[in-house]
């Protein structure tokens, strides 16, 4: 298994992407802190790293974006298990679309995914260090962060971001902590509506379509499980020289 031993941290696991990687990583052996602040969902996630029987999980309530309990939740881990191998970074929001953008708009779109991902870094980082080497952290951006998002330039803006600070920590932990980020694509998870969904007078199906049939040349929406595979590989150490990687998982949409 890729990674038993390991102690992993998912933001935003207990939906999507962050909870397919979480079955991914525990099926591989490692125990996850599945930390979201939907409660039922995260308890969802743990029931079925139970279910399976491989690894192990655990169900921690944050918001990301509230420092002190980010704080907290390092503490936690600290006590619970002394280090931590994988952080991976996941929460974020589509945020509103265009510039007609209120400041508190702007502010919780800021937070969400740019305060959230700081901090917990902020206060993971010393985990990380107590891995002896085998730490690695992983950032959810998006494609939008690579190239402009037509449908949000603060998405852009913020996803960018995230994109910049992976680039710099990787400088900056080396050698002790690996950097990653992840830039996915239309991925089919409760979120996508968030993205197609926004304009009420806009079908968000055909929308769907439209974007799949006009820029994603393998012609569909990628699946969270898709998104999870790389996860992995960058949490464990098939992924031992690589850092610094910014990484699409767009189905070409960047390509062009
Ligand atoms: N779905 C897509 O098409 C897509 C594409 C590119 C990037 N992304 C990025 O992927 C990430 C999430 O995507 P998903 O599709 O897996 O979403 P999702 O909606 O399926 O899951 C998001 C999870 O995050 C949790 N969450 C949200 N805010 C939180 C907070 N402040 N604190 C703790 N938990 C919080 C939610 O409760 C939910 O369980 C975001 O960073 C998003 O920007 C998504």
């Amino acid at each position: 298994m890729l990674l038993e031993n390991r102690i992993a941290l998912i933001t935003g696991s207990g939906s999507g992407m962050g909870r397919a990687s979480a079955l991914k990583m525990a099926a591989e052996g490692a125990t996850v802190v599945v930390a979201d602040w939907n409660r039922e969902g995260a308890d969802e996630t743990v029931d079925l790293v139970k279910k399976n029987g491989i690894g192990d999980a655990v169900a921690y309530q944050i918001d990301v974006s509230d420092v002190s309990l980010v704080e907290g939740m390092f503490d936690f881990v600290a006590q619970k298990y002394g280090r931590l191998n994988v952080l991976f970074n996941h929460v974020g929001t589509p945020g509103p679309a265009g510039l007609d953008v209120t400041e508190e708009e702007f502010l919780r779109t800021v937070d969400l995914n740019m305060k959230g991902a700081f901090y917990c870094t902020r206060f993971g980082e010393p985990l990380l260090r107590n891995a002896a080497g085998q730490a690695s952290l992983i950032f959810t951006a998006s494609i939008s962060g690579m190239v402009g998002s037509l449908f949000s330039p603060l998405y852009s803006m913020v996803k960018g971001g995230i994109v910049g600070f992976g680039k710099a920590l990787s400088l900056s932990l080396a050698p002790d902590v690996r950097v990653n980020v992840i830039c996915p694509g239309a991925v089919e998870t409760p979120m996508l509506d968030g993205f197609f969904g926004r304009d009420p007078n806009v079908d968000a199906a055909a929308n769907v379509r439209a974007f799949v049939d006009n820029a994603v040349p393998l012609r569909r929406l990628c699946q969270p499980e898709e998104v999870a595979d790389v996860a992995v590989f960058l949490a464990s150490d098939r992924a031992s020289f690589v850092t610094g990687l910014i990484m699409p998982v767009d189905g070409g949409y960047t390509a062009r």
